[in-house]
């Protein structure tokens, strides 16, 4: 989407559609202008009362064609800044699926309002170009046709005073729109279908980006990976007619002494496809499978912007990829599989196989001696009974780094929550026969742990984060910023989180 600056008075904005962001009538004593009397009119009949998700259309018979009032919600001084942007962003989530509802292409953002004395121009920008591009995503690329009043907005066009604030606006609209923009593309990612993004287009596309950022990027097919003695992702991509595959990205800022430095590495679970393997899944939900490659994409996604953003951060990107199929040739339940560090698996159930392509990753990790490593998976079914789809689940060895993630977690509004490791979890992954099994044995319950545990035993000699992100990857309900499908979650997580950590 296009995002304009225009600098002038609200009298002369002639222009199709133009929202306005007010607060509860009690401190609505907002600025004059052409539309002043008419709002006092509306606050007068109550129609609308400046709460958060009230929206209402007037056609004033000057200015602009329409204009949208949008409520703040409560915004005392009292109010924390992390609240306030998410009231402030979920508003214009609101004002841009108002305006959706009637077609409109072309809307008009004031930008002046009480967020701006909060945040400054540069953050208002920003918050307001990510909301705009959050907000104005749909997936339209398999419909053939697709009617007026779901097509996205074409253009905004932000509104300011002060012709002076034209360069700080700019700056923030930047780095919000890399952020929206990433997001968008992760969110893309996860809702291709499975037939149309197995394993090796997935790499594809991992390599074409690499190639555009000018970053490097390795693929490492199905016999790179046996050479690797990856033989955890192998096992569970060798059911598949499509192969499975292992992306390495990395980047290296240039003339940063920082990028010496032991790299930060991101890991994400790529299964383009899970059917649960011989332990097949039941057939209800089963299609929402193809999101289970969600922490490939938002790994992917965050680089990308680290890249476009510049940031002094040495970052690696770990992607196993595999599709988990029933077939002739796939693995067996008491297979046992050995992983790139020489640990021995039993694969008790072949539908728990994000945590075993995860394994040779996380192992694999250890040669970069890294700062931190973070994996994002859609791991359990068990998440959504612990947290809904409110929050990932965080697990971890250094409770720095979780600190880390929790401070990133509440700037953006994509929420963690932390649960626990307790040794009981590691010991329930014991097997007798190898090194480990992939589900517990004994007794039930706990599911989002016991994985998580099994992670943290390839997660060895460095510190190391984990979310799940089953629940949050694909909601089933609407949000402002969110629509149903693929949501992206992860993305403004991590970016916030690598912004932060360079400091
Ligand atoms: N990809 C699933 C987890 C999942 C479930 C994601 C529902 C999104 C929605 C994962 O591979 C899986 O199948 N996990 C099993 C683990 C079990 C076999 C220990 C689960 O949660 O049932
Ligand atoms: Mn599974
Ligand atoms: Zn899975």
């Amino acid at each position: 989407m296009e995002i304009q600056i225009n600098a002038g008075k609200l009298e002369t904005a002639k222009c199709p559609a133009l929202a306005l962001f007010l607060l509860p009538e009690a401190s609505n004593a907002s600025a004059k202008n052409v539309y002043s009397s008419l709002i006092a009119r509306v606050y007068r009949q109550k129609d609308f009362t400046g709460k958060l998700e009230e929206t209402v259309w007037l056609y004033p018979l000057e200015g602009a064609e329409r204009l949208l009032l949008v409520g703040l919600g409560e915004w005392s001084n009292k109010i924390k800044e992390n609240d306030a942007r998410q009231n402030f962003q979920n508003a214009i989530g609101h004002a841009v699926q108002a305006a959706r509802k009637l077609a409109i292409e072309d809307l008009s953002v004031s930008l002046e309002g009480p967020f701006v004395e909060k945040f400054g121009y540069r953050l208002t920008a920003q918050y307001v170009a990510e909301a705009l591009c959050l907000a104005n995503y749909r997936f339209l690329k398999y419909k053939s046709t697709v009617p007026d009043k779901e097509k996205p907005l074409q253009k905004t066009t932000l509104l300011i005073s002060d012709e002076r604030q034209a360069a700080e606006i700019k700056e923030g609209v930047r780095i919000g729109q890399i952020i929206g923009a990433w997001t968008c593309f992760a969110r893309d990612l996860q809702n291709t279908p499975s037939n149309d993004l197995p394993p090796g287009r997935l790499a594809e596309i991992a390599a074409e980006k690499a190639a555009a950022l000018k970053i490097a990027c390795t693929v490492h097919d199905e016999k790179g990976i046996r050479e690797l003695g990856m033989g955890a992702l192998l096992g569970v991509g060798q059911g598949s007619v499509n192969p499975p595959r292992f992306v390495v990205l990395e980047y290296k800022p240039q003339n940063q002494s920082r990028a010496e430095n032991s790299p930060l590495v991101l890991v994400g679970k790529g299964i383009t496809f899970d059917t649960g393997g011989i332990s097949i899944k039941p057939a209800d939900d089963m299609d929402l499978m193809k999101h289970d490659m969600s922490g490939a994409a938002v790994v992917l996604a965050t680089i990308g912007a680290v890249v476009q953003l510049q940031l002094p951060l040495h970052v690696i990107g770990l992607m196993p990829m595999a599709e988990n199929m029933p077939g002739g040739s796939a693995q067996r339940p008491g297979d046992i599989v050995r992983t790139c560090n020489g640990k021995t698996i039993e694969v008790a159930d072949t539908d728990a196989e994000g945590r075993l392509i995860l394994a040779d990753a996380l192992a694999y990790a250890q040669r970069y001696k890294p700062k931190a490593v973070i994996d994002l998976a859609t791991l359990t079914g068990a998440i959504y009974t612990a947290l809904g789809e409110t929050a990932a689940g965080l697990f971890g060895n250094d409770s720095a780094l979780m600190m880390r993630l929790k401070k990133s977690a509440e700037r953006t509004g994509e929420r963690v929550w932390e649960l626990p490791l307790f040794p009981e979890f590691f010991e329930y992954m014991k097997s007798d026969v190898a090194d480990i099994r992939n589900i517990a044995a004994k007794p039930s319950g706990g599911g989002a742990s016991k994985g998580a545990a099994f992670l943290a035993t390839f997660a060895e000699g460095y510190k190391w984060a984990h979310l799940d992100i089953a629940a949050m990857a694909h909601p089933r309900e609407d949000k402002p910023l969110v629509p149903k499908g693929g949501s992206g979650y992860g993305v403004r997580l991590l970016i916030q989180f690598c912004r932060d950590f360079g400091e």
